[in-house]
C-alpha cells in the first residue's frame, strides 16, 4: 500500500493495511503480518515487522498493544506491505509469517503469494555466502538473495526495480511478490509470475490516462532510475498531486479504495516511485501487448458484505435464484429457443468440427463437469471426457490439435487448472475458460471463454453460487452447440423450459430450511455421512460430500449407487448415516433396487425425492420431497439440501463456515 503526498497517520497506515487483510481472510490464512516504515524522525530509514499466528485480529490487537509505536505521526510518503500466509513449507508460527526480511535490520522485506520450487538450491547457496535463515518458507530465499545481489553490486548504481529483476531470474515456481527496502524508502516494487497480482490506482482527480506503455529492455542493466534516463519520466499514470496505488493478490482488497485496476502480466516488474507507476519488461515476446489497460471493475463492496446471513456460505445459498438468472442473463431467448454464449460465439464452428471435448477442473469444478457430461454427450454427440486437473497432468494425457478442453474454475486462478491449461495450449487445442473472475489467469490465458457471472464468493470453502452457475452455463454450452441439430429440438426445447422456471424452483427448495435443520439437529454427533445417486444425481452425492467434510469435518462419502454392492454396502447397518437420491428419472428403478438393499440391512436412509413418491417415502427414514424438474437440471435442485446440511452441521458442531481449517479459497499452489 503506498500512498504519495496525502498526509496520513501512521494508524491510518496501519488501518488500511489490516482492513486490506481482514478483506484477504476468506482465501484461507493461518498467520499475518506487516512492515511498515520505522517509528522515528527518518521514519524511512527503518523498517518494522510485526507477525503473529492466527486471525488477523490477533495482529491488530498486537499492533495497538505496542507502546513503542507513534501512531500519530503524520507523514506523507508512505509505504507498507502486508499478507496472509497459508502454509506450505513450514508450520504456521510468527517466523514463518510474511513479510519475510533478508536480515535483522529488515533492509529488505517481502511479500509472496505462491511457492518457489528452487528454494532448497537458493537456500544452500546463500547459506554457503554467509546467510543465516530463521525461517522454514521457501519465501524466505527471496530477501536474502535481494540483499545478496544488492550488497555484491560493487560500484555500479543499481535501481531496486533492477534488483528484484535479477532477483527474479533465479526463482522458479509461482509467485507474486512485493518488496520494501530501506535502501529505497518510499519505493514499491512488485512483480508476478503464474499468480496473480493487481494494482490498484486511486486518484483524487481524474486519471489522466486509461493505459501505460510497458518498458522494454531499459538499459543495459534494466535500469528505471530517474536519473539514468530521462525517458522514464514521462511514463507516469498522473501526477496532479494526490494519488494512492495499491498492490494486491486479491480484488477484494481493492475495491472499497478504488475501481481502477491494472492487472500484470507474468514477469512484468511495477515500480512505483514518488506518485508514478512503471511497468517494465526485459524484452518483448512476439505478439505481446505493449500496454498495461486501467481497467475500472463493476464489482462494488456491498457485494461482498454477509447481509442478514449468519455467514457468507448461508448468504450465498439462499443467493442462488438470483445469481442461476444473472448467470443466464442475456444468454438465452425464451421465445426463440436460442442461446448465445458471446465469449465462445467465434469458435464455434471449431467446436462443432472438433475430436472430443475434455472438461478439467478441480474440487467443485471438477462436480459441475461430472454433474454435465451426460447432457453434453447426448446434446453435441461428442465424446466427453472429465479431468481432475492435477491427475490428468500426472498421466501426461494425449491431447490433440483437434480436442477442445475446458478449463472450470471458480477463481480463475487454480493453480493445477492453470498449469493442465498452459498443458494444453501446448499441445495446439482450442482452450475454453469457465469461470467466475474476470481477468483471472485462466480467464487471460484460454483462447475464449463464458463467465458464469455467479457474483463474488467469499466463503472459503463454498463455491456455492458458482457451483449452480457453472452447471448452467455448460448446459447452455451444450445448448447453443446443438441449436442446428433437429433431432435434438424437443429436447432443447424442454431444457430451455426447465431452465426458465428454474429460480423459483430453487426457492421452493430454500422453503425446505427449517425441516432440513432439524435432520442436522439429529446428525450432527455422528462422524460418518455416506451420500448416495446415480446418473444425472451422482456428482450431487460428491458434491455434498466435499461439502459435508470440508466444514463439518464429519468423514463423508459420495457413492455411485450403482457401485453400492461392490463393497459400500458392507458399511451400512441401523447406524451409519445415509442420504439417497431418488428422483423420477431414467435410474430410478436402479436406485430403488439400491434402496431396498439398504433397508434389508436395516439402513435408515434420508431420501431426497420427488414431491408424492408415496413407494420411496415408506421405505425411507427421513424423505426431504423436492419440486421436479427435466433430468439434466435436477441436479442443481438436489444438492441445495445437501449445501444446507452441511452449513447446519458445522454451524451445530461449533465450527466457524466461512473459514474451515487447512483451507484456501484460491488454491494458488500445485
Ligand atoms: C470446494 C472448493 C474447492 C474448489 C477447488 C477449485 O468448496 O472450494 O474444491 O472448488 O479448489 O477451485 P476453482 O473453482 O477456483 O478452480
Amino acid at each position: 500500500y503506498l500512498n504519495y503526498r496525502v498526509p496520513r497517520t501512521r494508524r491510518d497506515i496501519f488501518q488500511t493495511l489490516i482492513k486490506g487483510l481482514q478483506r484477504l481472510e476468506y482465501r484461507g490464512y493461518d498467520s499475518a503480518g506487516v512492515a511498515v516504515d520505522g517509528s522515528g524522525k527518518d521514519h524511512a530509514a527503518s523498517i518494522s515487522l510485526y507477525k503473529k499466528t492466527g486471525k488477523v485480529k490477533a495482529l491488530d490487537e498486537e499492533i495497538y498493544k505496542n507502546n513503542a509505536i507513534d501512531f500519530e505521526a503524520e507523514l506523507d510518503t508512505h509505504f507498507g506491505i502486508a499478507h496472509t500466509r497459508w502454509a506450505t513449507h513450514g508450520e504456521p508460527s510468527p517466523v514463518n509469517s510474511h513479510p519475510h526480511r533478508s536480515d535483522k535490520n529488515n533492509e529488505f522485506v517481502v511479500i509472496h503469494n505462491g511457492i518457489i520450487t528452487n528454494y532448497k538450491e537458493l537456500r544452500k547457496y546463500l547459506v554457503s555466502k554467509g546467510y543465516e535463515f530463521e525461517s522454514e518458507t521457501d519465501t524466505e530465499v527471496i530477501p536474502k538473495l535481494i540483499k545478496y545481489l544488492y550488497d555484491n553490486r560493487e560500484n555500479e548504481y543499481v535501481s531496486f526495480s533492477t534488483l528484484v529483476e535479477r532477483v527474479i531470474k533465479q526463482l522458479e515456481g509461482a509467485f507474486a511478490l512485493v518488496f520494501k527496502s530501506i535502501h529505497f524508502p518510499g519505493e514499491a516494487v512488485a512483480t508476478r509470475r503464474g499468480s496473480p497480482l493487481l494494482i490498484g490506482v486511486r486518484c483524487q482527480y481524474e486519471l489522466s490516462t486509461e493505459q501505460i506503455p510497458v518498458q522494454y529492455n531499459c538499459g543495459k542493466s534494466g535500469s528505471l532510475h530517474p536519473f539514468f534516463s530521462n525517458q522514464f519520466c514521462s511514463l507516469e499514470v498522473s501526477f496532479k498531486t494526490k494519488i494512492c496505488l495499491l498492490l494486491f493478490f486479491s480484488l477484494s482488497a481493492i475495491i472499497e479504495h478504488t475501481n481502477k485496476v491494472i492487472y500484470l502480466e507474468d514477469d512484468d516488474v511495477a515500480v512505483v516511485m514518488e506518485g508514478k507507476l512503471y511497468v517494465h519488461r526485459i524484452k518483448r515476446k512476439a505478439g505481446e501487448d505493449p500496454v498495461r489497460v486501467i481497467q475500472t471493475l463493476q464489482m462494488e463492496l456491498q457485494q461482498i458484505m454477509k447481509g442478514n446471513f449468519k455467514a457468507f456460505m448461508q448468504k450465498e445459498i439462499f443467493e442462488q435464484p438470483e445469481s442461476v438468472v444473472n448467470t443466464m442473463r442475456g444468454r438465452i431467448c425464451f421465445d426463440g429457443n436460442t442461446v448465445i454464449l458471446g465469449g465462445l460465439s467465434d469458435h464455434l464452428k471449431e467446436i462443432k468440427r472438433c475430436r472430443r471435448l475434455i472438461l478439467i477442473g478441480c474440487g467443485t469444478s471438477y462436480h459441475a463437469g461430472v454433474a454435465t457430461r451426460q447432457i453434453l454427450e447426448e446434446l453435441t454427440e461428442l465424446p466427453v471426457m472429465i479431468e481432475l486437473a492435477s491427475d490428468f497432468l500426472d498421466r501426461i494425457t494425449p491431447v490433440f490439435r483437434d480436442d477442445v478442453c475446458f478449463f472450470i474454475s471458480q477463481s480463475g486462478e487454480t493453480a493445477d487448472t492453470l498449469m493442465a491449461l498452459r498443458y494444453c495450449k501446448q499441445r495446439g487445442a482450442l482452450t475454453v475458460g469457465v469461470t467466475n473472475t474476470v481477468g483471472s489467469s485462466i480467464c487471460r490465458e484460454t483462447d475464449c471463454g463464458v463467465h458464469i457471472n455467479a457474483g463474488p464468493e467469499v466463503g472459503v470453502a463454498m463455491c456455492v453460487c458458482a457451483y449452480t452457475s457453472q452447471f448452467v452455463s455448460l448446459i447452455m454450452f451444450a445448448l447453443m452447440l446443438s441449436e442446428d441439430r433437429l433431432s435434438m429440438q424437443q429436447r432443447r426445447l424442454e431444457i430451455i423450459n426447465g431452465l426458465k422456471k428454474l429460480p423459483e424452483l430453487i426457492k421452493e427448495v430454500l422453503a425446505l430450511d427449517d425441516q432440513i435443520k432439524s435432520i442436522a439437529d439429529e446428525l450432527h454427533h455422528q462422524r460418518s455421512l455416506l451420500v448416495m445417486g446415480r446418473g444425472y444425481n451422482y456428482a450431487t452425492c460428491l458434491e455434498g460430500a466435499l461439502k459435508i467434510k470440508e466444514i463439518t469435518y464429519m468423514h463423508s462419502e459420495g457413492i455411485m449407487a450403482g457401485e453400492l454392492k461392490h463393497g459400500p454396502l458392507a458399511l451400512i447397518d441401523k447406524h451409519m448415516p445415509v442420504i439417497m437420491i431418488i428422483m423420477r428419472d431414467a435410474c430410478y428403478k436402479k436406485c430403488h433396487n439400491a434402496l431396498q438393499q439398504i433397508t434389508a440391512r436395516q439402513g435408515r436412509p434420508i431420501i431426497l425425492c420427488c414431491q408424492d413418491d408415496p413407494e420411496i417415502s415408506k421405505m425411507a427414514y427421513k424423505t426431504i420431497e423436492l419440486p421436479q424438474t427435466v433430468d439434466c437440471l435436477q441436479g442443481i435442485l438436489s444438492v441445495i439440501p445437501l449445501q444446507l446440511i452441511s452449513f447446519h452441521l458445522a454451524v451445530l458442531r461449533g465450527y466457524d463456515v466461512d473459514c474451515p481449517r487447512n483451507l484456501a479459497k484460491s488454491v494458488t499452489v500445485e
